[in-house]
């Protein structure tokens, strides 16, 4: 492909709302994944397929999907832990499903109540469900520059539950900063580890902005070759481990990031940023995309 494309994973309408203590209704949630669409966002994770006593803000996913416009240039995607989430998620119009697993074991067992090779285990009958439906799926690692109950986390651990999930079946995986607390070193230690096994075009990142260092860990990212990026309008969700924390890095930040740097991404900025302002006063919360608040000022 293009090396100045970046592929933009809009989560927003899943790890976003999945941590805001708001709920949405269907149509609110159709409403949001709508302006993104139309502001050119054409990866969408819209929803998940957990337990409802979970992740209660996802429990309307099928719901939502369903009423989202069928659209050949845009995919929709949903995580889908298990056998019975992937069931419920191929009776909806979803084009991909994400399985999630851990670089850390106790963060694993309260996230998903099993161990990293339990998680492998439940993902085999998703991964053939999704091959003879030929459904592409992606692969999260969640802490992997830290975690909330283990602290640091090894290299080598990382890379391990990475390989893993490639070769169970994703074709990428995205690499979780799941309480934010990396730095730009860290990152591309990390990274170049990885890179030496993997290619690039099989990783993503997905950094939680809790300590303000999302985008220039995605900076470093970019510099050494990654061309998929998660990120969340407005910068939606919090986490519940960590009091105050943000959610993921806002897209319009990334975006403009991006578009500043001469790279491309097909996106609206200017539309993108009414969608961030519009969900964020729905939700009576604080823009959390600084991009976001001054393009509506302007
Ligand atoms: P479990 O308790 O081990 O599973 O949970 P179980 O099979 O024993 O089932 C327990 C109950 O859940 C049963 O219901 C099942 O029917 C039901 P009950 O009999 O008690 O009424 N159940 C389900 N219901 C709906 N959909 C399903 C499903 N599976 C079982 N798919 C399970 C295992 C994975 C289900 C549970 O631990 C769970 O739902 N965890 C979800 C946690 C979650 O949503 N976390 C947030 C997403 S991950 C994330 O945000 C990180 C990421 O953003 C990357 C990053 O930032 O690092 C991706
Ligand atoms: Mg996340």
């Amino acid at each position: 492909g293009d090396p100045d494309f970046v592929r933009i994973v809009e989560v927003g309408p899943r790890d976003g709302l999945q941590n805001e203590s708001k709920l949405l209704s269907v149509e609110q949630k159709v409403h949001l994944i709508k302006g993104l669409i139309d502001a050119g966002v054409s990866y969408i994770e819209a929803g998940s397929f957990v337990s409802p006593k979970w992740a209660p803000q996802m429990a309307s996913s099928a719901e939502v999907i369903q009423q989202l416009p069928e659209r050949k240039d845009v995919v929709y995607a949903a995580l889908t832990p298990n056998l019975k989430g992937m069931e419920a998620a191929l009776q909806t119009q979803v084009n991909e499903v994400a399985v999630f697993t851990a670089a850390s074991e106790a963060f694993n067992q309260r996230n998903i109540n099993c161990s990293i090779q339990e998680s492998i285990e439940r993902f085999q009958p998703v991964f053939a469900l999704a091959q003879e439906r030929n459904i592409p799926v992606r692969g999260y690692v969640s802490c992997v520059l830290g975690c909330p109950y283990e602290g640091r986390i090894e290299i080598s651990q990382v890379l391990k539950t990475t390989k893993l999930l490639l070769e169970a079946g994703c074709y990428e995986v995205s690499l979780g900063d799941t309480i934010g607390v990396g730095s730009t070193h860290q990152v591309a230690n990390l990274l170049k580890a990885l890179l030496s096994e993997i290619q690039s075009d099989r990783l993503a990142v997905h950094f939680h902005d809790t300590y303000g260092q999302a985008l220039a860990n995605i900076d470093t990212a970019l510099n050494l070759g990654i061309r998929t990026v998660d990120a969340s309008v407005a910068g939606l969700g919090g986490c519940p481990y960590a009091k105050g924390a943000s959610g993921n890095v806002a897209t319009e930040d990334v975006v403009y990031m991006l578009h500043g740097n001469g790279l491309k991404t097909n996106i609206d900025l200017n539309r993108l940023a009414m969608v961030g302002n519009e969900i964020s006063a729905l939700l009576a919360r604080n823009n959390g995309s600084k991009a976001g608040l001054a393009l509506s000022q302007a």
